[in-house]
């Protein structure tokens, strides 16, 4: 208790006095702004990119606190402005100015990402309309060539793990972004999807594909949704990161979780909360390294 209360009163103490007197230090010494010193000693990537971040976040200047919320098409002025703030020669330093511009597009890529994935969890599944309709018996298709659905609503949806004869009702909170990643999954990886999708009809360790897939886009998003994706993206992603790369990052998920539940073999899928908690704090804290990059295929060829 006493240790934490010591360290608040460090943290407040060296955010109100000493960051400000030692930048000013170091920047006498070294004839740098923090900034520069960042992009100097930090690669490319998670590293550079959230040094850059945190930094601008806690500037005194409101030109660079703004920085961090200024969209795509303004990055570029946003730099040029920085640059004039910090007293820093353009043709000097013209690494560094490209340096900074993608880290700001970086950082208003990741939040542009999210507002993209929030709009599609947004749209509820709609069965009057005809792109959702589509979707649906698209996924149907993906995931059983060797069988028809022989009616739109028909118990066969169980066998591919949604709950009852309508799977309209089972996207709930996450809306079309469900389907979407359900989609892509099944489009880009077919192969997997249908061995997963096996997988999860075993007799005692079985689970309900679409219904764990769509639970799984809900860890996907609030992933996204709380920043611990940064440093995943920033290190994946050298520009703007768009919703394709989010599926992507899902794939992982599904591909990753079901190896995980058979490992773990759980007593039956009654304990789901329990393992979907562990698998959850395994991915957070995986996502805390620096240099974290989460791929499907980096995990298959190792
Ligand atoms: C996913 O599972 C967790 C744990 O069972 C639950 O709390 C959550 O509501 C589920 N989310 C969705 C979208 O089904």
């Amino acid at each position: 208790m006493a240790t934490m209360m010591l360290a608040s009163l460090w943290a407040c103490v060296y955010s109100r006095f000493l960051r400000g007197w030692l930048k000013w230090a170091l920047r006498l010494l070294t004839g740098r702004c923090e900034l520069q010193r960042i992009c100097g000693r930090a690669r490319a990537g998670a590293r550079r990119t959230s040094g850059i971040e945190h930094s601008l976040e806690l500037s005194k200047n409101k030109v660079l606190r703004n920085a961090v919320y200024v969209g795509e098409d303004e990055v570029e002025k946003c730099v040029t402005d920085i640059m004039k703030e910090k007293k820093i020669i353009e043709q000097k330093n013209k690494e560094f100015k490209t340096n900074l511009q993608v880290c700001l597009l970086q950082i208003s890529g990741y939040k542009q990402l999210y507002l993209d994935v929030e709009n599609l969890r947004k749209v509820p599944y709609d069965s009057d309309n005809e792109e959702h309709e589509e979707k649906l018996i698209k996924l149907w298709n993906l995931l059983m060539p060797h069988e028809n659905l022989k009616a739109r609503i028909t118990k066969q949806w169980c066998n591919i793990g949604f709950q009852g004869d309508d799977p309209k009702t089972d996207f709930r909170g996450m809306g079309l972004l469900g389907l979407v990643n359900l989609v892509y999954f099944s489009k880009h990886y077919t192969s997997e999807a249908r061995q997963i999708l096996s997988h999860s009809n075993h007799p005692k360790l079985g689970y309900s594909y679409a219904i764990v897939g769509i639970n799984l886009t809900e860890m996907a998003y609030s992933l996204l949704k709380s920043g611990a994706l940064k440093s995943h993206f920033y290190n994946a992603v050298p520009g703007l990161p768009n919703t394709e790369h989010f599926h992507q990052f899902y794939c992982y998920l599904v591909y990753e979780f079901d190896k995980f539940w058979f490992e773990e073999e759980p007593e039956s899928i009654m304990h789901f909360n329990h393992y979907r908690e562990k698998f959850h704090e395994r991915v957070k804290a995986l996502l805390l390294d620096y240099d974290i990059v989460l791929t499907l295929q980096n995990r298959r060829e190792q």
